[in-house]
């Protein structure tokens, strides 16, 4: 067997102790003589797991019982949809931080239940910064106010969080559980499970429950949160399989000092990475310092030439997903809590040699 260092932006690399361990659970669970994938959702096994991977995600990111936390399909896109259709209602508006491509998608669906306003944008900057809470001058009457906290594509995240006069709400997709956050200082969180928690088509939700509540009738039963409380809910049957490795994920992180630690491993792997960046005019790293992420760090080359070479060989050299997204171009390192600090390693030696052999 060969695992390669995989920097891909999501679905991304999972810690290796959660595959060995879902593949020895594979065939016969427990002495049950079923997968997983193949029991009741009502069963008491399965109870057990969505049990145990809700207090887990309670335990490590300090979600009070004041909150509800949802297990559902659909991804973050599918949040994109759902937090309009409960949370603002008919002649009201929300505010909105226009981040990047995700908050972009996040502002078109809300545009599509009602009126938007978008109170900062970094477009003008390309995308380059997220802004600080200063900046930020949010209306009182919104019904809440939308930021990104990471952009997986600029590879820019907020440093500080914005404490609007609304209910803050905030796709964590790509950072959730990378650094300590206060939950109480938002109304809603959501990650798309498939980079820091699990699986993809996974969404996790944080919800504070008085918020639930404000549905309109208009919203279809599935699409408002209320559905699906109190938990565990099996409204739907779940998708078993995706909320038993984010149960064996956030085993993992807790075996590993929780959030905490995984900050300082996470600031400690992407710091090495900037370092190397900062050091020679060979690299152009694209977010501005203030707003650099550390769970994606995007960057060029002073030569975009060299670009599709350097991914190239770094996959020969056993490093993959590098090449940054689609619509930007460049280059990317994705360095999720399960991405090892040895793989980061590995990459400052390529590039340390690319730059000899190219510079
Ligand atoms: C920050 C952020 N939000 C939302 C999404 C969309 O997630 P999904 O594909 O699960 O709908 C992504 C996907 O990469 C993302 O990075």
């Amino acid at each position: 067997m060969s695992r390669i260092f995989n920097f891909a932006s999501g679905p991304a690399v999972l810690p290796l102790p959660v595959l060995e361990k879902a593949r020895d659970e594979m065939l016969d669970f427990a002495g049950s003589g079923m997968s997983i994938m193949e029991m009741s959702h009502r069963g008491k096994i399965f109870d057990a797991i969505i049990k145990a991977a809700e207090d887990n995600f309670r335990r490590l990111m300090g979600i009070s019982a004041d909150y509800a936390v949802l297990f559902l399909p659909g991804g973050a896109s599918q949040q994109f949809a759902m937090i309009p259709l409960n949370l603002l209602p008919p002649g009201r508006s929300a505010d909105f931080v226009d981040t990047g491509a995700w908050a972009g998608k996040a502002i078109k669906e809300a545009g599509i239940v009602g009126k938007t306003n978008v109170i900062w944008s970094g477009r003008a900057g390309n995308y380059m910064s997220a802004p600080a809470p200063s900046e930020l001058d949010f209306d009182p009457a919104a019904a809440y106010a939308y930021i990104c906290s990471n952009e997986t594509i600029g590879g820019v995240r907020f440093a500080e969080f914005p404490e609007p006069p609304s209910p803050l709400v905030a796709d964590m997709s790509s950072d959730i559980m990378s650094r300590v956050i206060e939950v109480g200082r938002f109304g809603l969180i959501f990650a798309g499970a498939q980079k820091n928690l699990g699986p993809s088509g996974l969404a996790a939700v944080i919800i504070r429950r008085d918020l639930a509540e404000r549905v309109p009738a208009t919203t279809n039963l599935f699409f408002r949160y209320r559905t699906h409380m109190p938990e565990p809910s099996l409204f739907n049957t779940p998708n078993t399989w995706a909320i038993y490795i984010f149960k064996l994920v956030t085993d993992w992180v807790a075996e590993n000092g929780g959030v905490s630690a995984m900050q300082k491993r996470n600031e400690e792997k992407a710091g090495r990475l900037y370092q190397v960046l900062d050091a020679s005019p060979f690299w152009r790293p694209c977010a501005d310092r203030a707003s650099r992420s550390i769970m994606n760090v995007a960057w060029r080359l002073a030569d975009p030439g060299l670009e599709d070479k350097f991914v190239k060989e770094a996959k020969a050299a056993g490093m993959d997903g590098l090449r940054g997204h689609r619509s930007v171009g460049g280059l990317r390192a994705s360095l999720y809590n399960a991405f090892p600090p040895e793989g980061v390693t590995a990459l400052i030696d390529f590039m340390r040699e690319f730059e000899r052999r190219n510079g």
